[in-house]
Formats: C-alpha cells, sequence, structure tokens
C-alpha cells in the first residue's frame, strides 16, 4: 500500500492482511533506531503543500523529510503563493511537480489529495483532506495500538471512538482500518455529529454519552476535537473526560487523541500512565520517516 513512487491517499482498498504487513515491515525496519537510517537523499525534494493550519503533521513530515536527508520545500502558507492571485488547484500541482520528487499535500477540501494525483507525475502524500482521510494519522494511530498492545491481537481489542464523528476525518481513515479487523466498536458522540452512514457497519454501537460500562470494557478511548471549522456548531461538554470516567476507564487502557485538544481532553490527564497521546505524537514522526522513507527511496 505505501510503496516507492506510489500515492498515499486512502486507507480505502485494502485488507487486513495488507495492514499486518505494513505494521511488520515497519517494526522489521527498526524505525526508532535512527542509525538505520542513512542519509542518501540528499538529491530529492519534498513539497509540503498545506492549505490549512497545522501543527504536527506539517512539522513531523518536515523533521522527516530533513533527518532523511531531503531537501524541502515548506509551501504552509498558500496566502503568500499564487493561490492567492487565483491561480488554480491544479496548475498548484503541476508546477510544484515540477520542482519536487513528492508532494505533502494538506487541503480543507475533501477528495482534493485524489484530484492532484490524478494530475500529479510525482507521489501524493495525503496529510488530511477535508473531512475526508487523514493516512498517515491512521498508520500512526495502529502503529501506536500495536506498540502498546503487543502481546495482543487488535481483532479481541474494544475501541471507543468518542466525540466528532462527523467531521474528524482521523477517524474516518481509523475506522475503516478497525473494521478489517473486525473489534469492537463504541461510537460516542452527540447526535449531530454521529459517524456517517457510510462509514458505519451493523455491528458498530453508537452512544449519545459515554457510560460506566463502555468505560469499563475499552481498551483504547480515542477521544476527538469538535470540528468547528468544518461546520460543527456544539460544545464538546457532553463527552469530555471528567474525573469520575478516568476513575472508572479500564486500568490497562490508553488514551489517544489527535490534537490539537480542546475542552474533551483536560490537561489534569496528561499525568496519567493511561495518557498515550504525546507518544502517538512521537510515533507520528517515526511513521512518517518509514512512509517517505519507502515512497522516495
Ligand atoms: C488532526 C487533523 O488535522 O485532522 N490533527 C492532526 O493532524 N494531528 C485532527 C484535528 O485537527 O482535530
Amino acid at each position: 500500500m505505501i510503496e516507492k513512487g506510489k500515492h498515499f491517499i486512502t486507507c480505502d482498498g485494502y485488507t487486513k492482511d495488507t495492514f499486518d504487513l505494513l505494521m511488520t515491515d515497519i517494526f522489521k525496519s527498526d524505525i526508532e533506531n535512527p542509525k538505520k537510517f542513512e542519509i542518501g537523499n540528499k538529491r530529492k525534494f519534498v513539497a509540503n503543500l498545506f492549505y490549512e493550519s497545522s501543527t504536527r503533521t506539517n512539522s513531523s513530515f518536515y523533521a522527516a523529510e530533513k533527518f532523511l536527508g531531503f531537501e524541502v520545500l515548506n509551501i504552509n502558507g498558500v496566502v503568500y503563493s499564487s493561490v492567492s492571485k487565483g491561480e488554480t488547484f491544479e496548475d498548484t500541482i503541476r508546477s510544484i511537480q515540477t520542482y519536487a520528487d513528492c508532494i505533502v499535500l494538506r487541503h480543507p477540501e475533501t477528495g482534493a489529495a485524489k484530484r492532484a494525483s490524478i494530475i500529479s507525475e510525482v507521489p501524493i502524500i495525503n496529510a488530511g483532506d477535508g473531512i475526508g482521510e487523514h493516512p498517515t494519522q491512521t498508520v500512526l494511530d495502529l502503529y501506536t495500538i500495536v506498540k502498546h498492545f503487543r502481546k495482543r491481537k487488535i481483532e479481541d481489542l474494544t475501541i471507543t471512538l468518542v466525540g466528532d464523528l462527523k467531521y474528524g476525518r482521523t477517524v474516518h481513515g481509523l475506522i475503516k482500518i478497525l473494521h478489517l479487523y473486525g473489534c469492537k466498536i463504541n461510537l460516542v458522540s452527540p447526535h449531530q455529529l454521529k459517524l456517517p452512514i457510510e462509514l458505519l457497519r451493523r455491528d458498530d454501537n453508537q452512544f449519545l454519552n459515554v457510560t460506566d460500562e463502555i468505560l469499563k470494557e475499552t481498551d483504547v478511548l480515542y477521544l476527538t476535537r469538535v470540528q468547528k471549522e468544518r461546520g460543527a456548531i456544539i460544545s464538546a461538554g457532553s463527552y469530555s473526560l471528567k474525573e469520575e470516567h478516568a476513575k472508572i476507564l479500564n486500568p490497562n487502557a490508553i488514551v489517544m487523541h489527535p490534537l490539537p485538544r480542546m475542552e474533551e481532553l483536560p490537561t489534569w490527564f496528561d499525568n496519567d500512565p493511561r495518557a498515550k497521546y504525546f507518544e502517538q505524537m512521537k510515533n507520528g514522526l517515526i511513521t512518517r520517516k518509514y512512509i517517505l522513507k519507502k515512497i522516495l527511496s
């Protein structure tokens, strides 16, 4: 799925075996050992074309690219490019591909990465397209889960996805993979922020609130913020993590969040051993090094 010279746009169209192989390959590549990564790519350019704000995705891609020895064109304020003069998206992609060997693209429009991949002669890596997907985040999320639960199978885990399941693209990618594994899935969201019907499976359990029963059986509690910039107009108050939830939550569970966090994930939880979102962030750098190396080697 992540191959030399190929686009990485979506988690669609793959099997459980593909993801098992991917995880095995990431662990086998000894990715966390910096000495294993030769700096032999000095002549390659990667363009990070970001039409939307980003902290972690942009900087982890940048850090991974520099670490691997690539030259980097970091265009993360398209207001300073010809886009502000009215240049079309297609013309921008056509131009950037002339200078770069790969384009990492973030765009507010769902399907933008696919559009770019149709015209681009260089690989496009989707770094988030509207409410579509964020496949490199999906890889880092899966890696975080597999790494933590080394002795258990993903299919035996209970995963609870909480928050803005309607507009949150990280959930949209992750749930596709979780469905392949067939693990137990709880979806907790206010009515207005339910998972789009086309992503829902019959076995998924939908709730409006976090209950004690859910907290006790959950192995992975994956929280997300309300995506106000995409049209969500509700507050996260109804599902934010509260002290009474933390007391009931399975002691062996992990709490994940793609970040940025808002009120749904209070800072008092940060020192709890079950908080894994900062580790998840570190895993973003690790897995993006793997993805870039694979596509550009
Ligand atoms: C996410 C995104 O951009 O989709 N952030 C990220 O890449 N880590 C989640 C979000 O913005 O809520």
